[in-house]
């Protein structure tokens, strides 16, 4: 079945916001008095360092529309196909979802612990996320599409992560991020012509948030070094694995945004591997080997069963239930088969894990 070529109303951006399915960003909760047994004191002078650029806030006044932007709209993306409309829609959907997942969540440990350093961290990272959210919200606004932040924090499910696995998972999406909006903005500067929206202008300095966001987890990481061996690499393992399938998957579900850019999805993904691979590593004592062929093959193959998932769908019925299983116990395998794969075992000195040099 083909895809509808619009988003019609904020509803149904609404609900697309809502949808909790493998691909789409989900909200977490987590264990509030674990967190409050952290200790930062080994990392203290890092962790000051942190706290008092947040505090200095380089982006206070970033996220401020300038008087252009609604002119820029009108010019430029009125030329867009109905089809590339709805893709991007789309991704500002699932991207405003993802900012606000780490809003709740942040603004969540920060209500609910009593620990002092990460109470402050919490307050600061909630405000960035804040400010992004609602940075996209204005631009679903301008389509009629703006979602109501409050009623998705209520009607939104909510799903429960152990202390270690938000580290993990969230240190993950925050230099994932950090790396799918410089690599945008790099390529747009190169081509402005191919800017179809002045939102892309803002990613630079956004993405320093991001970065920084994920350099706290670091942080927090190394002041643990247990969550860094033994048992726990399996599980840095699975969430290396599960962040870029999904984020393989949901790009591939959108080519012509990329095309749009001058980009095709699978280079850009995995330029934004290489550079997840390359700030990780400094945590990471393991990272996935993305050039192995076997892997490449398998994250097509991803992108297929998610293809015929989505067609069997669409054809209901019995036949549509029973193909559904199929591809879900094909998806499964094939996402083992992935995750058995060997790793690429990191050889950095310590100096270079205890100071990025990104
Ligand atoms: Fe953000
Ligand atoms: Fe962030």
């Amino acid at each position: 079945m083909q895809a509808a070529p619009t988003i019609a109303s904020a509803e149904e951006a609404s609900s697309k916001a809502r949808e909790s399915t493998l691909l789409s960003p989900r909200f977490y909760t987590t264990d509030f008095k674990a967190m409050d047994r952290l200790d930062m004191s080994p990392v203290r002078k890092e962790w000051d360092a942190m706290m008092a650029e947040y505090e200095g806030d380089n982006n206070h006044d970033h996220f401020q529309r300038t008087p252009e932007f609604a002119q820029e709209v009108a010019e430029r993306f009125s030329q867009v196909s109905p089809e590339m409309r709805k893709e991007f829609m789309e991704f500002l959907i699932s991207s405003l979802t993802s900012e606000f997942s780490g809003c709740i969540l942040y603004n969540e440990i920060f209500k609910n612990v009593e620990n002092p350093d990460i109470k402050q961290l919490m307050r600061y990272m909630a405000r960035d996320e804040s400010r992004h959210a609602s940075f996209i919200n204005q631009s679903l606004k301008d389509f009629g599409l703006g979602i109501d932040l409050g009623s998705l924090k209520r009607t939104k499910a909510y799903t429960y992560f152990k202390p270690k696995y938000i580290f993990y998972a969230t240190y993950l999406s925050e230099k994932i991020g950090y790396a799918r909006y410089i690599t945008i903005f790099r390529q747009l500067e190169k081509h402005p012509e191919k800017r179809f929206h002045p939102i892309f202008k803002w990613f630079e300095r956004w993405c320093n948030d991001e970065f920084r966001h994920g350099e706290s987890f670091a942080i927090i990481m190394r002041a643990n070094p247990h969550l860094l061996r033994g048992g726990n690499l399996l599980w840095v393992r699975f969430f290396l694995l599960a962040v870029y399938a999904t984020m393989y998957v949901r790009d591939h579900t959108r080519p012509m945004l990329h095309h749009e850019m001058g980009l095709d999805s699978t280079t850009y993904d995995y330029t934004v591997f290489r550079i997840t691979n390359e700030i990780t590593r400094q945590v990471f004592p393991i990272m996935l080997d993305i050039d192995a062929p076997a892997f490449r093959a398998g994250m097509s193959r991803l992108f297929h069963i998610q293809t015929q998932m989505d067609a069997a769908k669409a054809r209901g019925g019995l036949l549509g239930t029973v193909q559904r299983g199929w591809w879900a116990v094909a998806g499964l395998a094939c996402f083992v088969r992935l995750y058995t794969l060997p790793v690429l075992r990191n050889e950095l000195p310590d100096d270079v894990r205890v100071a990025p040099a990104w």
